[in-house]
């Protein structure tokens, strides 16, 4: 069983085909799908599929580049449905240097992020980070604000050195696509030594289809390219990567 703990089904892309993508999906042993936010009403679409698909979950927030447009009442309305039974993470928020050059800017990314890493440790929930081009600024809001039921640094793109702070702070690493382009070197790199325990596979669909996908709509059921080269590097079995890593997630989740 693989559990896809980062994929926006809820993005026009894939939402017109979401039926045949699930089952394609399950078809190959995906049956959980965390279906994740970006703002108010990604997010609301994002509970809208958990309820009604099974092993459909969804995490809210708002995503560093969405936030310059988000009201305060956008957050009170779609932060409401916190304790949905089905709603299991804050996410994905963060920081995103990459297309934000502005200090000013910058600044509101960060009080976005603290103020949701609070909201997630209030109501007892995990986060999910999205972090690009600012992971001194990102881990120092990590060590300031500690996120008290965990998170995982999605798509993770630091260094092997960087990784033992992530780690420290309690997190789990998400790999994706990345891992598998054929000139990856840090993510092979980083992960051979992530302890297997703190490892999730997710795709961020429709974006970074792997290897020898890149360029076409990304889709969970892609996501057995990226176990076959987390098996290949970590050189341990397949159920084995397939066992801890469906473990990791559900664990991370409060899921059974
Ligand atoms: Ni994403």
């Amino acid at each position: 069983m693989i559990f896809d703990t980062h994929c926006h089904l809820n993005d026009e892309k894939l939402l017109q085909n979401v039926d045949e993508i699930i089952e394609n999906a399950r078809k190959v042993g995906v049956n959980r799908f965390l279906v994740v936010g970006w703002d108010k009403d990604s997010s609301l679409t994002a509970i809208k599929l958990a309820e009604q698909y099974e092993g459909v979950y969804a995490a809210i927030g708002f995503h560093p580049e969405n936030i310059f447009d988000a009201t305060e009442e956008d957050f009170q309305e779609t932060m409401k449905y916190i304790d949905h039974p089905k709603v299991v993470a804050v996410g994905e928020i963060g920081l995103d240097y990459h297309w934000t050059k502005d200090q000013t800017k910058r600044e509101l990314q960060k009080e976005w992020f603290i103020k949701q890493i609070e909201f997630a440790n209030e109501h007892h929930k995990p986060i999910s980070i999205h972090n690009r081009e600012a992971f001194l600024d990102c881990l120092a809001i990590l060590k300031e604000h500690k996120p008290l039921y965990s998170g995982v640094m999605h798509c993770y793109s630091g260094s092997v050195e960087l990784l033992k702070d992530v780690l420290n702070l309690g997190l789990y690493i998400g790999l994706d696509g990345p891992l598998t382009f054929l000139n990856a070197k840090t993510p092979k790199e980083v992960c051979e030594v992530v302890p297997l325990e703190r490892l999730l596979v997710e795709t961020d669909c429709p974006y970074l289809s792997p290897h020898p996908l890149r360029g076409t709509v990304n889709e969970p059921k892609n996501i057995v390219l990226i176990i076959d080269e987390v098996t290949r590097l970590k050189g341990l079995s397949k159920k084995h990567i397939l066992d801890v890593t469906y473990n990791n997630a559900n664990k991370l989740f409060g899921l059974e």
